[in-house]
């Protein structure tokens, strides 16, 4: 018992470490093994399972469908402003209720996810239940307690959790793993999510919480219903000390006017967080004033939301073209006439698929509105019909692939349209394209365009055939001098090493994305052990289903890829993780940690270079480090290699060390 109470209080605090700080103190395999540990304790000793331990976060059998919640006290929505002058009405109907007394603000960002209330008793999570119509919600329990960054026991160690606290806060989906989730769908031939809020609210109402604990949501906590502190900013302060994610830039200001800075620093700063924001709320600080204003029907008086104008932008769509992915699948999208929208030019727009285009109405020669989702592609929102040019047609599918020619079908139960020829030239290209890619191989100046020229000239069939290009045959095409195929041969040359979790994502295998590659290259540590695992080996890993179990199987049954397999082998490509240190490796043994703002290379480029000379990364500091490598406006861990006295560098000592000053 005091093993599993101590192993509990190890992974509690890890995974808050992880999720809500951002700031891991162990790494992924000691985690891993302590979540093991823990296991095989309570099978041993059922009796002293309980359901706030950290292995109950995906538990039981899937609810036939969601009960209702009755919400303690009513989960109340927001008044919106869109002008500085609304916000002075409110301000000037805040202070004439309160007879002109002072008052005190805090804003903090407006999140654009789902409301939810978790309700904790006695510091433990019982229940969790969207908003609904304020009063009643559904009853999401067996969903929320997937989300890692939720505790499923408060943390007590600052903090006493009172016999009943109901925290209100935001569920929401991180724009990287919205883009995750809309690239394994495409992959899957099924229908994306439009934006993240959209994608949370989805993954929130799975009636299998399996499914919800694989899509990576976050909740950010901005209210107590019931347990609040005098002041909404103390309130804040406790969430943040009983282990919620609370935004990091609420600000308390002293008028209506300081309020105006901040809400235009987070207009600035809001393509660069990594989940959409669609406004700042401001809140009236003191509990007891909120208290006298009261609220109009579902709004408090004593609360509005700035809303941020929508990201969008008019323009002609000129041609819906059509692009054919390394699936097969057949997707259009709009060739616009180029427009500024978001810090950006954009002359291209997805259009998801030829259901979307028919739905939406969408003709060539359209004017339509486009809208950035998350900060990925834009995607084309509608059509203004007003403004239709006379004789605009109705599009309608091809019928033939755009590369091939061969017909195109569509497979039962999917909306995607497939190219029916497996040998189209498409698919080689863009399997290729997609194994040079960034979270792949990630091999410089190896774009789309070359690795199409590279195919259309012959030279290149499969991924295998990168390595065994030639300089002369890269210079030999056109617009490639000697210098930049020089530095491609390089650089596909590096990519031989770019560990296991990488070379899996790259061969493109259906279902196996980013994560699941991780997931399954720390389990295996080689590329042989995967492909000989079965189907029950592959399944027991966290986070990984029978989708995918299946599909690494059936893909390595056929024979064209155990072929590319062999070949990528034999090119020498590194198929098992942890590479033996050089034992003269310059840096040999020493800890790096990367901090702030890199401008001279990335954290990944970094890595590689520490790695390649012998030396390991780690993610936090510790009197383990032997250099912290500091970029611009670096906070937390520089304070720490300072006090623990690690020796600081900046990027170009660092690069001096390695003797590429
Ligand atoms: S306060 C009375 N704070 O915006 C308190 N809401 O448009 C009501 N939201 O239903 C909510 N971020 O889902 C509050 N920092 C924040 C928020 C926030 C996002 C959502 C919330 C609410 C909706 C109203």
């Amino acid at each position: 018992m005091k093993e599993i109470d101590a192993l509990r209080a190890q992974i509690r605090r890890q995974e808050y470490n992880y999720y809500v700080l951002d700031r891991p103190e162990m790494s992924d395999a000691e985690y891993d093994a302590l979540l093991e540990r823990l296991k095989k304790l309570e099978a041993e000793h059922p009796e002293l399972k309980t359901p706030d331990s950290p292995t109950q976060r995906v538990g039981g059998a899937a609810a036939p469908g969601f009960g209702a919640a009755q919400h303690i006290t009513p989960l109340l929505s927001l008044a919106n402003a869109f002008s500085l002058e609304e916000l002075t009405a409110f301000d000037a109907r805040v202070r004439g209720v309160l007879g002109g007394e002072p008052v005190e603000y805090v804003v903090e960002p407006k999140i654009d996810g789902l409301a939810c209330s978790l309700i904790y008793e006695n510091g433990v999570l019982t229940r969790a239940a969207t908003r609904g119509d304020g009063l009643t919600g559904e009853n999401v329990t067996a969903n929320i307690r997937t989300v890692r960054s939720i505790p499923l026991r408060l943390l007590e160690e600052k903090e006493t959790a009172p016999a009943l606290l109901d925290v209100r806060g935001e569920v929401y989906m991180p724009r990287g793993a919205f883009t995750r989730l809309n690239q394994e769908k495409e992959d899957a031939g099924e229908n994306g999510f439009a934006n993240p809020r959209n994608a949370a609210a989805g993954s929130l109402r799975q009636l299998d919480p399996a499914v919800t604990a694989r899509r990576e949501l976050g909740f950010f906590a901005y209210a107590a219903g019931t347990g609040a502190r005098a002041y909404h900013s103390e309130t804040l302060g406790m969430l943040a000390r009983m282990g919620f994610q609370v935004s990091a830039g609420y600000k308390v200001v002293s008028n209506i006017e300081e309020a105006a800075p901040l809400i235009e620093d987070y207009a600035a700063r809001r393509q660069k967080l990594s989940f959409d924001i669609d406004g700042v709320v401001i809140k009236v600080n003191d509990a007891a004033q909120q208290e006298r204003l009261g609220a109009t029907g579902k709004d408090p008086r004593w609360a509005i939301a700035y809303k941020f104008p929508a990201e969008e932008a008019q323009t002609r769509l000129k041609k819906i073209i059509l692009r054919v992915g390394r699936t097969g699948v057949v997707t259009p999208a709009a060739e616009l006439d180029p427009v500024k929208l978001a810090g950006s030019t954009i002359s291209r727009a997805t259009l998801h698929n030829f259901d979307y285009v028919a739905q939406k109405d969408i003709r060539e020669g359209d004017m339509v509105i486009i809208h950035k989702a998350g900060d990925i592609i834009p995607e084309v929102v509608r059509v203004r019909q007003e403004e239709r040019p006379p004789g605009a047609l109705p599009y309608s599918p091809p019928d033939a692939c755009p590369e091939c020619a061969a017909r195109i079908e569509r497979r039962e139960g999917e909306v995607a349209f497939y190219c029916s020829n497996p040998h189209c030239p498409a698919l080689g290209r863009e399997k290729i394209i997609h194994f040079v890619s960034r979270p792949a191989m990630d091999i410089e100046g190896a774009g789309p365009r070359l690795i199409g020229a590279l195919t259309d000239a012959g030279l290149l069939r499969d991924a295998a055939d990168l390595y065994v290009l030639k300089r002369e045959d890269i210079s030999r095409l056109e617009r490639q001098g000697d210098k930049s195929a020089e530095n491609l041969t390089a650089a596909i040359a590096a990519s031989k090493e770019r560990g296991l979790a990488r070379l899996l994502f790259a061969l493109g295998i259906r279902h196996v994305g980013e994560k699941a590659a991780k997931t399954l290259a720390r389990h295996f540590s080689t590329l042989d052990r995967i492909f000989a695992a079965g189907e029950e080996d592959i399944t027991a890993l966290p986070d990984i289903g029978g989708k995918v179990a299946e599909s690494i199987i059936s893909w390595r049954s056929v024979p064209a890829n155990a072929e590319l397999i062999e070949r990528l082998r034999a090119a020498g490509l590194t198929f098992a993780d942890s590479p033996p240190v050089p034992a003269d490796g310059l840096l040999k043994g020493a800890v790096f940690v990367f901090t702030g703002a890199l401008e001279r290379f990335t954290r990944d480029e970094a890595a590689a270079m520490v790695e390649a000379a012998g030396g390991q990364t780690a993610s936090s500091v510790s009197k383990k480090t032997g250099y912290v490598v500091a970029g611009k406006d670096a906070g937390g861990k520089l304070e720490k290699a300072r006090s623990l006295d690690v020796r600081i560098l900046s990027e170009e000592e660092f690069l001096a060390l390695l003797g590429k000053g």
